[in-house]
């Protein structure tokens, strides 16, 4: 899996929690890669060593859920190169624990149409418009991959028995837009891959378990408890089935979804 060197890649999200770590890896492993993200290019430099990877990373501030703004950055794009190898759907909309949300309006009762609206938003029409726009320049080569980062929550349901306190009162629910549209990023890339196989183009879903994240240590051990390895995800957990998923070795496989959860589906 050594196929790396100079591809372009597009991450958008590429500077919250997992998109930095991945700029690091793919940069590192001698792709170029394009970060897409609506947070300030000061943000970069929080990617460690990135002095070490700068010349490899091309920022452009830019919103992944409206079309101007990335028929704007699309020329820039492909004067880096012509031809864009892999789009990583990454950003999303991933209300946390560690952000100290309300309870009461992550409910599903009271959860407002505004706070569904805007996570359908970001969570899916970003992956409709990436796709469609750099799909579109994938398509003139015959060649291209697509990876859309869903989560396990778009597989089973949520057990918000892992949000409750030692009061066994819930000091977050797990809102109902998120696990939807993580769902539908699992169907959507079902859809494309059988859309454009005959195209070259392979589109293909990862499916990562939580990542610890300095969440309440309560909050950790339930979590943990429910994995067979014990564990909560670490960013780098998902380097291998990237890594793979933007090489040649992968070229059998499109429609797939692999899930990087640490067993947490299994049972
Ligand atoms: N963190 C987890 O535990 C976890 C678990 C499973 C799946 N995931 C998925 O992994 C992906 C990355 O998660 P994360 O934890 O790094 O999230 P994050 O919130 O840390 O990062 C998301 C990034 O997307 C960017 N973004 C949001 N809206 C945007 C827009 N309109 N245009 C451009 N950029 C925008 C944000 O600025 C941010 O940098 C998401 O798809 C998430 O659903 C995360």
């Amino acid at each position: 899996m050594n196929d790396l060197k100079n591809k372009m890649i597009i991450l958008t999200g590429g500077l919250g929690l997992i998109g930095k770590e991945l700029t690091f890896f793919l940069a590192k492993n001698n792709a170029k890669i394009v970060v897409l993200d609506i947070k300030l290019s000061k943000e970069l430099k929080k990617i460690k060593n990135f002095d070490s990877i700068k010349n490899k990373v091309f920022y452009f501030k830019c919103d992944v859920t409206n079309l101007n703004s990335l028929k704007k950055v699309l020329p820039k794009i492909l004067k880096i190169s012509k031809k864009i190898d892999v789009v990583i759907n990454n950003a999303a909309l991933n209300d946390t624990l560690e952000g100290k949300p309300n309870p009461n309006l992550s409910k599903f009762e009271n959860f407002s149409i505004k706070n569904w609206n805007e996570s359908l938003k970001i969570n899916l029409n970003s992956l409709f418009l990436c796709s469609q726009v750099f799909g579109k320049e994938m398509l003139k080569f015959k060649d291209g991959s697509i990876i859309n980062i869903a989560s396990t929550y778009g597989v089973v349901g949520p057990d918000q028995k892992i949000y409750l306190n030692k009061n066994l009162k819930n000091t977050f629910f797990k809102n109902p837009a998120y696990p939807t549209t993580k769902g539908a990023v699992i169907s959507f890339t079902k859809y494309l891959a059988s859309y454009w196989g005959k195209n070259g183009i392979r589109v293909n879903c990862i499916s990562p378990g939580g990542i610890e994240n300095n969440q309440n240590k309560d909050f950790i051990k339930k979590y943990t408890s429910r994995t067979l390895l014990g564990r909560m995800a670490k960013p780098e957990d998902l380097f291998g089935v990237v890594k793979l998923l933007c090489s040649k070795e992968s070229s059998y496989m499109t429609g797939a979804n692999i899930i990087v959860d640490g067993g947490w589906t299994t049972i």
